[in-house]
C-alpha cells in the first residue's frame, strides 16, 4: 500500500467516522440510498432524513412501486430534487431491469439513473468492496492540495489529472476503510476554509501545507454575481386550506407542490380560479438562494372565497391542502416555512430566513 493510504487508514481507524447509521452493513440499497443524499449535502443534515426515509422505504421493491409525491414528499427541504426524481427511477430500472437485486460493479452501476463515476464507486466499494476509486467534491479538494494541483478541480483536463491521481492511490487492502478516510478527511479536517493541517496525517506531503497554499487551492472558478430574482408567492387560504399548485416536472422545485406564483404582486388572475378576494395583506418578504442565483420572495396572504353562485373547484394540477398536513406534503423549504407561520399565525419573516438554511439547486 503506498504512503498517502496507508496514512489515511490508520488515521480512518482512530479518528474517523464509522458510527454513522449508514455504515456497518452491506446492503446496497441502504447504502445507495446514502450516497445519493449526501451528494453536496453535509452528514448532519441528511441523518434525519435518511432515517425517516428507511423507515418509509425500507426496500428497493418499496420505494419502486411508491407514488411519486411519497417519494417528493420524504425528499421535502433536502433540495436538489433531481436526485429524487432519480432516485425513484433508479429504483424502477432495479425492479425492471435487475431482478429487484443491484448490480454488484461499479460500472453497472454507472448505468443507472443518477449514479455517477464516484458514487458508483462508493456503492461498489463499502456495499462489495470493489477496489473503485471515488473523487467526490470533498476528495478533489484533498487531491489538489496533497499534490498541489493549480486547475480549477471542475475543468476537464484537471479532472483528468484527478481521476489519475485517484486510481494509483487506491490500495490493495482496506479499500473500504481507505474510501471512508478519504471522505472523512475531506469533511473533518481538510474543509475549504481553515483546514486543520496540525491534526492531518498527511501534511508532511503535503503541497499546500509546506507552500503555505491552503487558502489557494483548490483553486476558485471565477463567479460572476449571483443572479437576482424575484417573485411573488400567493397565499390563497379558505379558512383552514391554501390553494396549491404542481410545479413543471422540470426546473427548480420539480415535481414538488408549490403556491401559485406570478412576476408581479397584481400578476395571478384570482377571478379565473372562481375566487375572489376577501382580504389581502402582504406578509414579510424574505431571500431563498439557489445554487446559481437569489430568489427575493414576496408572499401575500389572501383570505379567498368562492364568487358568488359558484363552488369552489379544484383546478387541474391544483389541490387545496389542509394547514394541518403541512409537515408532510411535498413542499419547497420556504414555502414549508411559509405556511407553517400561517398555520401557526406568526407574522414575522425571522423564522423563515433562519429555518430555510439549505441551497437548493
Ligand atoms: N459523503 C459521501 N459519502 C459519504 C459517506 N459514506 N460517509 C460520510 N460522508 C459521505
Amino acid at each position: 500500500m503506498g504512503w498517502l493510504a496507508d496514512r489515511i487508514v490508520e488515521w480512518q481507524q482512530v479518528h474517523g467516522r464509522n458510527d454513522l447509521p449508514w455504515q456497518n452493513t452491506r446492503d446496497p440499497y441502504r447504502i445507495w440510498v446514502s450516497e445519493i443524499m449526501l451528494q453536496q449535502t453535509q452528514v448532519s443534515a441528511v441523518m434525519r432524513y435518511y432515517r425517516d426515509f428507511l423507515a418509509r422505504f425500507p426496500d428497493v421493491a418499496t420505494l419502486a412501486s411508491a407514488p411519486d409525491g411519497d417519494v417528493m414528499a420524504a425528499w421535502s427541504g433536502l433540495g436538489y430534487y433531481s436526485r429524487a426524481r432519480n432516485l425513484h427511477a433508479c429504483a424502477r430500472c432495479v425492479m425492471d431491469q435487475h431482478g429487484g437485486k443491484f448490480p454488484t460493479s461499479a460500472e453497472q452501476l454507472q448505468a443507472l439513473p443518477g449514479i455517477g463515476r464516484s458514487t458508483a464507486a462508493a456503492i461498489a466499494a463499502f456495499a462489495f468492496g470493489e477496489r473503485a476509486a471515488i473523487l467526490d467534491g470533498n476528495v478533489k479538494r484533498v487531491f489538489c492540495r496533497v499534490f498541489g494541483i493549480d486547475g480549477v478541480p471542475d475543468s476537464s483536463q484537471t479532472l483528468r489529472q484527478l481521476w489519475v491521481i485517484a486510481q494509483q492511490e487506491l490500495p490493495d487492502r482496506a479499500l473500504e476503510r481507505y474510501t471512508q478516510g478519504l471522505m472523512d478527511l475531506g469533511a473533518t479536517l481538510c474543509t475549504r476554509s481553515r483546514p486543520r493541517c496540525v491534526d492531518c496525517p498527511v501534511s508532511e506531503r503535503c503541497v499546500a501545507y509546506k507552500h503555505e497554499r491552503t487558502t489557494e487551492l483548490p483553486a476558485r472558478k471565477r463567479r460572476r454575481e449571483p443572479q437576482r430574482r424575484s417573485t411573488t408567492m400567493f397565499l390563497l387560504r379558505r379558512g383552514e386550506e391554501v390553494l396549491l399548485e404542481r410545479r413543471p416536472a422540470t426546473g427548480i422545485w420539480g415535481g414538488l407542490w408549490s403556491l401559485p406564483q406570478a412576476d408581479e404582486p397584481d400578476g395571478l388572475d384570482i377571478a379565473a380560479l372562481g375566487l375572489q378576494v376577501r382580504r389581502q395583506t402582504e406578509l414579510p418578504g424574505f431571500e431563498h438562494a439557489f445554487t446559481h442565483f437569489r430568489l427575493w420572495i414576496q408572499p401575500v396572504l389572501c383570505e379567498v372565497g368562492a364568487l358568488s353562485g359558484n363552488r369552489v373547484a379544484e383546478p387541474v394540477g391544483s389541490l387545496w391542502l389542509n394547514l394541518a398536513e403541512v409537515d408532510t406534503a411535498a413542499l419547497p423549504a420556504p414555502v414549508k416555512v411559509l405556511l407553517r407561520q400561517v398555520r401557526d399565525g406568526a407574522g414575522s419573516s425571522a423564522t423563515a430566513r433562519g429555518a430555510v438554511a439549505g441551497i437548493d439547486e
